[in-house]
């Protein structure tokens, strides 16, 4: 893939801003597209200036929710290099995402090609260490007609923006409301497809979860509505005594996590005992109550790893570790983090580092 690289103008150039953004409000000066039409494919490749989009109001996505995105990091290492975590996986799930929502595939190395390429340009934007720059592909669908049906034609874009902190509460545990009634997705829907209607589904029960002071919500299964799924927008890990590591099995409604698969992968060969498993929601608030429980968190690109301090579930509280972030949860957070940033050397080629100032990533 070319892309057309379209120099800024000085009033396009921005400051990068000095430390204290939250989450997800700054986005940095360059953003890439390109088009999709059935008769030219992807065309158009472009990294130019972050720009408002220009949608007609009859544009399918407006309407249909055809709709997929994508969400990884690039971090800054201790050398001034940046390094990106695992991003083929992300390309993979950008094109499994598509694949189910009925939208074109994208070559995944000219997608990663272009997300360095954009990186490479905007590398003062990555901020150091806990911080870092959020990548956000996105892929919609802009055919201008009504009428239920797939679109011809689509905009893949990407943009970038330094990123803080995910939560308000830092890295210290949340208070999670587990839904009884509304359910976010269901085997056979795209509960496994990261696209925008998952997380409209999710905000009427996040909205009465916060007024009930809870910050995230419990998914259970969307059938029995007894089998955990996920919490928030993240995966979920419940620990045993300290020792043994368990997690949802993908039941085909849960978001396969780039987080979640590499704490499976780390997490034994540090030596726990990681399981993928069925876990009813009963047993496991029997199981808090017993203390058999230690620690839960849920896990995901942006917050990495956040402890659970409690449960709420049919107006009863469950409890968990005296409502402190526990030891497993510190452990792999540092472990994680520091294979990110590079702070330790990456024995499992999950890492891409992009020298700065240079052309071509080190695999
Ligand atoms: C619904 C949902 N589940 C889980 C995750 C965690 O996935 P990952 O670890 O790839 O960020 C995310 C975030 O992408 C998500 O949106």
């Amino acid at each position: 893939m070319d892309i057309d690289i379209v120099p800024l103008s000085s009033t396009q150039l921005r400051p990068v801003p000095v430390n204290g953004h939250g989450f997800g409000s700054v986005f940095s000066n360059r953003m890439f597209t390109q088009e999709y039409s059935e008769e030219e494919g992807w065309h158009n490749a472009e990294i130019g200036a972050y720009h408002s989009i220009e949608l007609a109001p009859s544009t399918a996505v407006l309407h249909y929710g055809q709709a997929i995105f994508e969400g990884t990091k690039a971090y800054r290492r201790p050398d001034g290099d940046i390094n990106l975590f695992r991003p083929w996986e992300n390309m993979r799930r950008f094109n499994q995402s598509a694949q189910r929502m009925a939208m074109p595939q994208v070559d995944e190395e000219d997608h990663l090609n272009a997300i360095l390429k954009l990186i490479e340009l905007e590398q003062a934007w990555v901020p150091d260490a806990p911080g870092a720059l959020y990548i956000r592909p996105v892929m919609i669908a802009t055919d201008e007609a009504l009428g239920v049906h797939a679109s011809s034609r689509y905009l893949h874009y990407v943009i970038v923006g330094p990123v803080g902190s995910y939560f308000r509460e830092g890295f210290n545990p949340i208070p999670v409301f587990i839904s009884d009634h509304y359910v976010r997705a269901v085997v056979g829907g795209i509960g496994a497809a990261k696209t925008s209607g998952n997380y409209a589904a999710s905000m009427l029960v996040g909205r009465e979860a916060k007024e009930k002071g809870y910050s995230q919500v419990l998914w259970l299964d969307g059938v029995h509505r007894r089998y955990v799924e996920e919490v928030g927008a993240m995966n979920i890990c419940f620990v045993y005594e300290g020792q043994q590591i368990v997690t949802p099995a993908l039941s085909g409604s849960i978001l396969p996590g780039v987080t979640r698969k590499s704490i499976i992968t780390l997490g034994r060969d540090l030596g726990y005992e990681v399981r993928e498993a069925r876990i009813d929601v009963h047993e496991m608030l029997a199981d808090i109550a017993a203390g058999k429980i230690t620690e839960v968190f849920g896990c995901g690109t942006a917050a990495v790893i956040a402890p659970v301090g409690k449960f709420g579930y049919k107006g009863k509280e469950y409890i968990i570790n005296d409502y402190q972030t526990g030891p497993v949860s510190r452990h792999l957070y540092k472990e994680l983090t520091d294979l990110q940033y590079g702070h330790v050397p990456d024995p499992y080629g999950w890492t891409l580092r992009l020298p700065v100032n240079a052309a071509e990533p080190v695999f």
